[in-house]
This record gives C-alpha cells, sequence and structure tokens, in this order.
C-alpha cells in the first residue's frame, strides 16, 4: 500500500514538473527565441534608423589580463542567437581570443537610455558563412581588410586600397565571430526607479527583475 502512494506521488510529481517545465520553456522562448530577444528588439526599433545603434562595445581579456575595450558593428544573430560580428585575424582582439574566448559586449540605445550588457563566449564561424558576409559587404567595407597590419607603426608608404571590387576571393583574415551568450543584464534608466532585469541562459533564460 505504501509502495502504491509514492509511486502515485511520483508519478504526480513527475506530471507537475513535466508541466511546469514546459510552461517555463513556453514563457522564455517564443518560437525558439529567448525573451530578453524581444525587450531588445523594441528597443532598438525606436533608434534603428541610426548608424551607431549597430555599435557595441566589445571587451576581452588582454594576452597581460588586464581588461580591453573596443567598438565593434553588430552583424546580426544567427539561427541560434549568436551575436555576429567580423574582425581581422590579424588585430590584438584575435589573438586575445584564441587564448581565452570570454567576452562582455555592451550595447548603449541612447534615445531609449537603456543599456544591455552580454557575456558570453566567442568562436570563430565556418568558412562558408563568412564568405557570404564578405560577398554582401560594400567595396569600401572590403578594403579594411587588405589595409596594412592593425596596430603596426604607420607608414606613408604603404598601400591602402580604397575599395575591393566584387569577385576577389575573401582574405584568410577575414574573420566571422559569433557571440555565444549565457548571461543578459538590461538596465533602462526611467523614473521614478530604474528598470534592470536579467536572464541566465543556465536558469532557463527566465526574467529576474534586479535592483538597479
Ligand atoms: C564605429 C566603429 C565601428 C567599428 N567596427 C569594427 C568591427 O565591426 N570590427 C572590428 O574588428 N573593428 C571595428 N572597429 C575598430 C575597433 O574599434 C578597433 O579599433 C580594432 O578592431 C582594433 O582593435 P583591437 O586592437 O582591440 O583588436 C570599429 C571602430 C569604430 C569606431
Amino acid at each position: 500500500m505504501e509502495k502504491l502512494i509514492t509511486n502515485k506521488l511520483n508519478i504526480f510529481n513527475f506530471i507537475r514538473d513535466y508541466k511546469l517545465e514546459n510552461r517555463i520553456t513556453d514563457l522564455v522562448m517564443t518560437k525558439k527565441r529567448p525573451v530578453w530577444i524581444q525587450d531588445l528588439i523594441a528597443i532598438k526599433k525606436k533608434e534603428s534608423k541610426e548608424i551607431y545603434s549597430r555599435w557595441i562595445q566589445l571587451s576581452t581579456i588582454g594576452l597581460d589580463n588586464s581588461p580591453r575595450v573596443r567598438t565593434v558593428v553588430f552583424r546580426g544573430w544567427s539561427k541560434n542567437y549568436e551575436m555576429e560580428i567580423l574582425t581581422d585575424k590579424r588585430s590584438e582582439k584575435f589573438k586575445e581570443l584564441e587564448k581565452n574566448n570570454n567576452v562582455e559586449a555592451c550595447w548603449l540605445f541612447a534615445k531609449a537610455k537603456c543599456q544591455f550588457r552580454f557575456r558570453g563566449t566567442a568562436k570563430i564561424a565556418l568558412e562558408e558563412e563568412a564568405v557570404n558576409y564578405w560577398q554582401n559587404l560594400s567595396p569600401s567595407s572590403r578594403s579594411l581588410w587588405l589595409w596594412p597590419l592593425p596596430g603596426a607603426i604607420y607608414d606613408l608608404n604603404s598601400f591602402y586600397p580604397l575599395e575591393i571590387n566584387d569577385g576577389v576571393p575573401k582574405p584568410e583574415n577575414f574573420i566571422l565571430l559569433k557571440i555565444n551568450i549565457f548571461e543578459v543584464d538590461q538596465l533602462l534608466l526611467q523614473k521614478p526607479i530604474h528598470l534592470r532585469k536579467r536572464w541566465i541562459k543556465n536558469s532557463g533564460w527566465i526574467e529576474e527583475r534586479i535592483n538597479p
């Protein structure tokens, strides 16, 4: 009799957990989208026409373990909601990422007075995905990857191409980075109390309101 009750309880708990899990999944993932994406899209819409709305600050760990930060262009989201960024394999950040691929990206939406911070890890995307980006860049944007070594002393005699025509194959130093995000923190400056929210991948992307 006792065994029967225990079994019934186990089944009850299983069904309850299953329902709860599915409800949470429904809440945090809409069509496999983590919920914070909706917040980001809504905020971004207000200033999407501004060129700076795609500029983000990407931080890495320097080779000497001190922080490094620079502006990069947000290129888009992958199917798995990884952040896509184009960069040069010859740059310092690339060497840093080879040693330690932990990153944080900070994205400010000035009009909305809203900041998103993303923690994650960077990886190099597949060659064909990078080729696709290369082909779709404008000739002037492509030229940067054929400029002399980033960070080296400027030489007046160096050649700086200003345009790279369609059809020129992707250079080896043209890299597509994908940032796999595991934590998102949003701060919205509003009255009377600022709004701060956090989502953590390992907790199923459940939204938590935290103190600003
Ligand atoms: C508005 C703006 C956009 C930029 N976009 C990119 C970018 O998408 N990718 C990139 O590698 N560098 C970009 N840069 C240049 C970087 O900020 C940085 O100077 C360069 O990548 C070298 O950084 P590193 O020495 O830390 O690797 C951009 C700079 C500015 C001002």
